[in-house]
C-alpha cells in the first residue's frame, strides 16, 4: 500500500468513527471533526510549536494577536487556534506590503475590531508614530446582511442526499461601533464608516486604495465589495478574502469566483482559506 492510500484509508476509517463518512465531500461536516478533535488536542501547546518564533516587528506573533484579541475584547474558540495566529501574519504580510504604495486602505466587515487593532499594531512596527491614518473600517454595525440563494451550504441528509441549510441569518455577528472604537483607541487617525454595503461606500472619499480585507461573510456583500474596490486598486495593491475557505459561508468564495471569472482576474488561495488579487 502506497504512503497516500495508506493516508486516505486512515482518513476515510477516522471519519467513519466519527460518524461522519461524507465528511470529506460536505466540508461542514469535516469543519466538525476538527471542531471535536482541537476540544481534545492540547491546542495551546500545538500554537506554541508552530508560532512562537514568528515575528512582526518587535512583536512575536503570539503577543501581537493576543493584543488585538485583548483590545476587541475577543476570544478564539479552539476550532480557530491555529488559524487564527496564522491568517493574522498572513493578513499582516500583505498589509505592510500595502502600507509602502500610494492609496488608502480599507477593512469591510469589522465586527469588534480585533483584525483592525491587529492591523494597527503591525503598521507600527514600521513607524513607531503611526496614528491608523489611510485606514478606513465599513461595517453596518448590525450584523451580518440577510444570506441569499448562494449563501447555502450541503449537509449530508438523513437519507444519504444532501440537505440544505442557510448560513446565518441577517444581523448575526452584530458589534456596535463603540466595540471597534475601543479596539482602535490608541489609532485614533482611522476612519469609520457605520452603514450597509454598498450603499455605504458613497460616503468614501473618492480616491485609490492599496489594500482591502474583505471579511462580509455571505455573497451579496463580497460581490459588492469587490466591484467597488477592484477598480479602484492602485498598482502593486491587494484585496485578500477571509471567508473563500470558509464552510459556513461558501458565499464568499461564490461571490470572488464570479467577480474574478467574469474579468478573468488572476488570484492565489492560501492555505488558510483566504484569497488574494496581488494587482501587477
Ligand atoms: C466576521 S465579522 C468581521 C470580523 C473582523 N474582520 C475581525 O476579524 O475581527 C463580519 C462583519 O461584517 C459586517 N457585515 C456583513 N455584511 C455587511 C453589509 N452588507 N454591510 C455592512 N457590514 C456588513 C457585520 O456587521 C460583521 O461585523
Amino acid at each position: 500500500m502506497s504512503m497516500l492510500s495508506g493516508f486516505l484509508r486512515s482518513l476515510w476509517r477516522s471519519q467513519r468513527r466519527s460518524g461522519d463518512p461524507e465528511a470529506d465531500e460536505f466540508p461542514v461536516a469535516r469543519q466538525q471533526i476538527a471542531k471535536r478533535a482541537h476540544a481534545r488536542a492540547p491546542m495551546a501547546e500545538h500554537a506554541r510549536i508552530l508560532f512562537d518564533d514568528i515575528r512582526v516587528g518587535e512583536w512575536r506573533l503570539p503577543e501581537i494577536v493576543a493584543r488585538a484579541l485583548a483590545d476587541s475584547d475577543a476570544l478564539v474558540p479552539p476550532l480557530k487556534a491555529l488559524h487564527r495566529p496564522l491568517a493574522s501574519y498572513l493578513l499582516v504580510r500583505y498589509y505592510l506590503h500595502a502600507l509602502a504604495l500610494q492609496g488608502a486602505r480599507a477593512e469591510c466587515g469589522v465586527f469588534q475590531g480585533t483584525s483592525a487593532s491587529l492591523l494597527c499594531h503591525a503598521a507600527r512596527t514600521v513607524d513607531a508614530a503611526h496614528d491608523g491614518s489611510g485606514l478606513h473600517l465599513i461595517d453596518s454595525f448590525e450584523g451580518l446582511s440577510a444570506p441569499g440563494e448562494q449563501d447555502r451550504f450541503s449537509l449530508p441528509g438523513a437519507a444519504g442526499a444532501p440537505a440544505q441549510r442557510s448560513a446565518l441569518p441577517q444581523g448575526s455577528l452584530s458589534a456596535a461601533e463603540e466595540y471597534a472604537r475601543r479596539a482602535v483607541r490608541e489609532f485614533p487617525g482611522v476612519a469609520f464608516h457605520k452603514g450597509w454595503i454598498p450603499q455605504v461606500f458613497g460616503a468614501l472619499p473618492a480616491q485609490q486604495w492599496s489594500f482591502v480585507h474583505i471579511d462580509v461573510d455571505h455573497y451579496q456583500p463580497t460581490y459588492d465589495c469587490l466591484a467597488y474596490f477592484q477598480p479602484r486598486l492602485v498598482r502593486g495593491g491587494v484585496i485578500v478574502c477571509d471567508d473563500f475557505g470558509a464552510p459556513l459561508f461558501p458565499g464568499a468564495a461564490r461571490a470572488w469566483t464570479r467577480y474574478c471569472g467574469e474579468r478573468d482576474l488572476a488570484f492565489a488561495v492560501l492555505d488558510t482559506g483566504q484569497a488574494v488579487i496581488l494587482n501587477l
